[in-house]
């Protein structure tokens, strides 16, 4: 149980957390990778040089605290974190070491201004925090080491194939070196892949959206290729060009709170880009376990030579009775290329072929989804029935 003092010290100071909130995160990853280089085998690189993880965890550590004194509000974003840091096998032992560099950091950004009964008061927030999440992700160790086929950590897999879905899109089906099945999943989950990139010093973990639904026996991903150069390229580069059947990578087990969710409500499943890979486990489940819910597949891709999926989502749609699938090409190159939309999806084309009724999945790149999301809130949708995911780190912790 905190004090009342050290409560209201971590409330008041919250908000000069909030203002210093990067700095600190930012000195803090320094000092922390210097002390403990091994923990560059977890992190991701791109995202640190491009300071979005700095921002994910300021916001989270200014968000919890304000909320110290009634932490359950803070669960349900804990969850989703935690999901996170589970499918990277974060252990409890790492939160003291993320502790004592974040008062460190404190210590250093704030200056004068931190007397010693504000880094206490801290100290001891930040242990009542970390036990939440701790706690959290005890739960979600057990729950993954106990299912059918299931582990706690990382686990060998073997590429078994590799197929070109489009110019940049390719998928790779992953079986358990072990010879044991692969464990039941829920569709729009992801994977953590870890590899080892030859000349590279430190592992690579990345998330990938299993993108079929669960059931075949094994798991698929569907890696897009990034230029090299881009911060996120490297892995996917290396996935593209150096990975092939009869290789190993490490996987860790389902995770994520992005998911199709079984009901009567018809659904419509809306994705850009790369955002298609959940989509294509959740349609396949659909398809598989649903074949009666109302559904409708819309897809935005930039044009044909990039739309991965093209004959297996509409013959997926077809096991549907009731299932319609449109295609959004942003450019046309000429008459070959078929679509239903040119350019991008509109609130009326929504308003024209979304039930009132339905739940909303939306997947693809930030811009993309920020306007389907509005279009879909102007058109009465309720947040409850607009289920969004992009890929990286959460920006808002609520
Ligand atoms: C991701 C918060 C402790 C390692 C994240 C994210 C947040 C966060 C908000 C972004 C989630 C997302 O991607 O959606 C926190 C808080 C912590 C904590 C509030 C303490 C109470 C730790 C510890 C470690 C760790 C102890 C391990 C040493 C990571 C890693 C990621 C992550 C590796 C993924 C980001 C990336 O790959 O760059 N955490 N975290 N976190 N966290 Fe934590």
């Amino acid at each position: 149980m905190l004090s009342q003092k050290t409560i209201d010290i971590v409330k008041s100071t919250a908000p000069i957390l909030e203002t210093n909130g990067k700095d600190i995160t930012t000195y803090f990853y320094k000092t922390l990778f210097e002390a403990h280089p091994e923990l560059l085998h977890i992190f991701n690189h791109a995202n640190q040089s491009q300071g979005r993880q700095q921002t994910a965890l300021a916001n989270a550590v200014y968000a919890a605290a304000k909320y110290i004194d009634q932490l359950e509000v803070i669960l349900p974003a804990v969850k989703q974190i935690s999901h996170k840091h589970r499918s990277l096998a974060i252990k409890a032992e790492h939160y003291p070491i993320v502790g004592e560099y974040l008062l460190k950091a404190i210590k250093e950004v704030l200056g004068d201004a931190a007397t010693e009964d504000i880094i206490h008061a801290w100290g001891e927030a930040y242990g009542v925090i970390a036990q939440v999440f701790i706690d959290v992700e005890k739960e979600m160790y057990k729950e993954a080491a106990e299912k059918k086929g299931g582990w706690e950590d990382f686990k060998e897999f073997i590429i078994e194939k590799k197929v070109v879905e489009s110019s940049l899109i390719t998928s790779f089906y992953l079986k358990a070196a072990d010879g044991m099945p692969v464990p039941d999943y829920l569709p729009g989950q992801y994977i953590t892949v870890r590899v080892s990139i030859p000349g590279e010093e430190y592992l690579f973990n990345r998330q990938y959206s299993l993108s079929q639904a669960p059931g075949s026996g094994y798991f698929r991903i569907s890696v897009k290729r990034e230029a090299d150069h881009v911060p996120n390229g490297k892995v996917s580069t290396f996935f593209h060009d150096h990975l092939n059947a009869g290789d190993m990578i490490e996987v860790s087990a389902p995770a994520g709170e992005f998911f199709l969710e079984k009901g009567s409500q018809p659904v419509a499943l809306i994705s850009g880009g790369v955002g298609i890979t959940p989509m294509m486990a959740m349609l396949g489940s659909i398809a598989k376990n649903e074949p009666n819910r109302k559904t409708v597949f819309i897809h935005a891709a930039r044009n044909k030579a990039v739309h991965a999926f093209r004959e297996e989502s509409s013959s997926l749609v077809e096991k549907l009775q009731d299932g319609r699938i449109y295609i959004a090409y942003e450019e046309k190159k000429d008459e070959s290329e078929v679509c239903d939309i040119t350019g991008y999806i509109s609130k009326e084309f929504l308003q024209e072929v979304v039930d009132k009724g339905s739940v909303c999945y939306v997947c693809g790149p930030v811009p993309f989804m920020r306007a389907i999301v509005s279009h879909l809130t102007t058109l009465g949708f309720s947040e409850n029935n607009i289920k969004y995911k992009f890929f990286g780190p959460a920006m808002a912790f609520l």
